[in-house]
């Protein structure tokens, strides 16, 4: 069944949306449950296919998993022994089972885990992650298409430094070492939001961890963890791509929940573009009433500008009048979105890993594909301001990572429909 989404340009949004709970936060929640026996709660889970693909492989491990997704609320009964073989084709799904290493590692001492997915954005090696898991005594070989990871006996914390800032490398290096023999220190390691969230629903399971969100992480490893119950940290990428949303129709909305804290880099480039925000007790007050001023800006690792905010910022850029420029310094091959944003009459250039973007009075309405996740919200966006009606097809991409963005965007005011 092609689905596709349809927008018709033109109305500008107002009223109040939530966020919904960080994709990039939960999924690795979820592999830290098999860190412990037990019955796990966690609360602010999206309906997301990368969350239901993730439970799917749990079970496949042999857990009981449950989504309510109308509660947003997932229950893992992770049992004293797994099955440990992963599905190649659900494993090549999503980028996200890459952090099932660290866990089934330290707690099993083994797991063949096919190579991750996700989107196409660049080559995604991960020999940063295999090296960190061996300096913690893991035996790992790359065999055809997976790895076979071996710990013949209780994994040792050392001090391991990152070569390459690696968010879900940090993440695996963290959840190996939390049940290893003594200290663990990660040098270099990522700061993100994401792995804050991580550590802290660690630390609700009992791991002994300090330092997370900055570049230095302790972990004191423990014989056995308990079940966490946790609530994920609102997510900060979905928030910004509102916040976008409300910049591009000149609009104002309550984001509920949104974390401005975690949002600093996109606030700021929004605040230069000429929007307002306004921290209130319920969330993020966002508005733009003037015309938008050109920005320059390039992503990087936290606390700089995320690079998952680059599609959508790039579809902001479009229509200010001026030059903007974009630098994608994290992925060798995401500027997937520019050739349809050029389908709609975008003015973009790009030579490498910058885009030169002169501002157009108008967008118009086309037939566009959505490439990878990000690039399927920002072809929303540029439809939210272009004449006419937009088609987008491609949207499988777009429910990996936002749940009922469609119906978030119409509670606003935009005309968007999902057709099948
Ligand atoms: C996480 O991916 C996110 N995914 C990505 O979000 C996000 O774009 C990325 O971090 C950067 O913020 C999840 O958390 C599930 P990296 P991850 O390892 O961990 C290179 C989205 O849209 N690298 O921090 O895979 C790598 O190629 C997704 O939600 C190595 O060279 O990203 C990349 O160029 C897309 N060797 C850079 O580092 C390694 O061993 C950053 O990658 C590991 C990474």
């Amino acid at each position: 069944m092609t689905e596709m989404i349809r927008v018709t340009g033109g109305a500008r949004l107002f009223g109040q949306v939530e966020v919904s709970g960080a994709k990039n936060a939960c999924l690795p929640i979820m592999a830290a449950t098999l860190l412990a026996s037990g019955t796990h709660q966690i609360q602010r889970v999206p309906a997301l296919t990368d969350v239901d693909i993730l439970g799917q492989i749990l079970k496949q491990l042999g857990c009981d998993f449950s989504h309510v997704h109308d509660q947003e609320l997932i229950k893992i009964q992770v049992p004293d022994s797994l099955h440990l073989i992963i599905s190649q084709q659900l494993a090549a799904m999503m980028r996200a089972s890459v952090v099932l290493l660290g866990p089934l590692l330290t707690r099993f001492g083994h797991c063949m885990l096919p190579f991750p997915g996700g989107d196409a954005i660049g080559v995604r090696p991960i020999g940063e992650h295999i090296r960190a898991l061996r300096a913690l005594g893991a035996s790992i070989e790359e065999e055809s298409h997976c790895l076979v990871a071996q710990a013949r006996k209780r994994l040792r914390g050392t001090r391991v430094r990152f070569d390459i800032t690696t968010v879900t490398g940090t993440e695996n290096l963290i959840m190996a070492a939390v049940l290893a023999q003594g200290e663990t220190e990660i040098c270099h390691a990522a700061r993100e939001p994401e792995i804050v969230d991580l550590c802290e629903a660690l630390r609700h399971m009992g791991a002994l961890i300090e330092g997370e969100g900055t570049d230095t992480i302790r972990i004191q490893g423990r014989d056995s963890l308990k079940p966490m119950d946790y609530r994920v940290m609102p997510d900060r990428i979905e928030a910004g791509t509102l916040a976008v949303a409300v910049a591009m129709t000149q609009g104002s909305i309550c984001l509920q929940h949104a974390c401005a804290a975690h949002m600093g880099a996109t606030l700021d480039v929004l605040v230069r573009a000429g929007v307002q925000i306004k921290e209130q007790a319920e969330g993020l007050q966002v508005t733009c009433e003037q015309a938008l001023k050109p920005v320059q800006i390039s992503t990087a690792p936290y606390p700089g500008l995320a690079t998952d905010m680059q599609a959508q910022l790039m579809a902001m850029t479009t229509f200010i009048q001026g030059v903007s420029t974009i630098e994608e310094t994290i992925y060798e091959n995401r500027f997937g979105h520019v050739k349809e944003l050029q389908k709609m009459g975008a003015h973009i250039h790009t030579t490498g890993r910058l885009a030169t973007i002169q501002g157009v009075s108008t967008l118009h309405g086309a037939s566009v594909v959505a490439t990878d996740l990000r690039a399927s919200a920002c072809l929303i966006l540029a439809g939210l301001v272009a004449q006419g009606q937009t088609h987008i097809t491609g949207i499988h991409h777009l429910d990996r990572g936002y749940a009922r963005l469609e119906h978030k965007l119409a509670s606003l005011g935009a005309q968007i429909q999902r057709l099948s």
